[in-house]
């Protein structure tokens, strides 16, 4: 035992005047002093490990020596630690430049088809209409059947469609063509009155071009509720474009088409270009179309299970990238997807 004593205490005494002596403002060096004294394989972990052999009596004065001698390690390390992070501190902040300019950070801007879409949105809110959203991937009932398309009708042609799978259990699923869909939901969950905004994104089979894309954005609103009439849907109309391209603005509507009212009609309104003139966006006509309308087909309110003998309705729809279009004469109908910032950046401030 005794010898294990005087053995401890000499390499204690070696390594204290080491320790004593040791000195470095190399992080590296130090690093191999913390590996050398106080590591999990280091000098003073070995010798704790010696000490355990030492007998209890003389364990009392020894253990003192020990603990002694592993506060004057790490006391060492600790110091010499932070003399050097304080001298890499400084010679960080020595090399800024505090003359250098700011970086700065750009600002994001809102997509031109957000800042059309919001500004109908916001119009609408005035007439009480809210904001109503459906699923992308729709069945064949939703944006077909219950619409009045009927099966095999070539009004189905219309609207090229991307199908997902044909002839599944709830009939062809597909991607909605239109958000007449919404409409369907909105009136199957409930019951009138209903008047309602359904913004969102619609898909088409079309071959990609300046003039035309697979996808683009619809706003259609619906409103339904007692004694509802095609003169409510004129006002309603005539109100929005006054609102959107200021008063003044003319509108006129022509009989058309649509399986789901009756009777349908497109609004077209006085160029908002060339104020009737007659430019290359109107075709020279003075005249430019931005929407289809009509009165809810009854069919359609009782496929909805609503009673079309109480209740009457109008629907109308439009082509946001259209309305975008007439505001800031985009040319190619492609700039809305391809996200070029230097594209989008130009409608910073935009309001229509
Ligand atoms: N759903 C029609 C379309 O996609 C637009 C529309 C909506 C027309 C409502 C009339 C009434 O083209």
């Amino acid at each position: 035992m005794l010898y294990i004593w005087g053995m401890l205490q000499d390499q204690i005494t070696q390594y204290t005047e080491e320790i004593n002596a040791f000195s470095t403002n190399n992080a590296a060096e130090l690093e191999q002093f913390r590996i050398r004294f106080l590591g999990t394989k280091g000098i003073i972990k070995d010798i704790f490990d010696e000490f355990k052999a030492v007998s209890p009596e003389e364990k009392r004065t020894l253990g003192k020596v020990l603990n002694q001698f592993k506060q004057l390690a790490e006391a060492k390390y600790q110091t010499l630690n932070e003399t050097i992070s304080a001298s890499q501190d400084t010679a960080e902040s020595n090399q800024l430049d505090l003359t250098l300019p700011g970086e700065g950070f750009e600002l994001g801007t809102r997509h031109p088809l957000a800042i059309v879409r919001r500004e109908i949105i916001e119009i609408f809110n005035k007439l009480g209409f809210s904001v109503a959203e459906g699923p992308e991937i729709e069945d064949d009932w939703h944006n077909f059947s219950a619409l009045n398309f009927p099966e095999e009708h070539p009004a189905r042609d219309m609207q090229d469609t991307f199908f997902i799978k044909k002839g599944g259990e709830k009939g062809d699923i597909a991607l909605r063509t239109h958000t007449s869909s919404v409409q369907v939901r909105m009136m199957e969950a409930g019951q009138p009155p209903f008047r309602a905004l359904m913004p969102g994104r619609v898909y088409r089979n079309e071959a990609i071009s300046a003039r035309a894309h697979c996808f683009f954005h619809q706003v259609e609103g619906l409103y339904v509720d007692e004694k509802v009439s095609f003169a409510d849907l004129k006002q309603t109309l005539f109100y929005f474009v006054q609102e959107l391209y200021g008063e003044g603005t003319k509108v006129r509507f022509r009989p058309s088409y649509f399986p789901f009212t009756e009777p349908s009609a497109e609004m077209d309104i006085s160029c908002s270009i060339c104020k009737g003139a007659g430019c290359q966006m109107c075709k020279g006509s003075g005249w430019v179309e931005i929407l289809g309308c009509g009165m809810v087909d009854p069919n359609v309110l009782e496929n909805c299970g609503i009673d079309s003998k109480k209740y009457s309705g109008f629907a109308f729809g439009m082509g946001i990238e259209r309305i975008a279009n007439l505001k800031f004469e985009i040319k190619d109908l492609r700039l809305f997807s391809e996200n070029d910032v230097r594209f989008l950046k130009q409608y910073q401030s935009a309001t229509i």
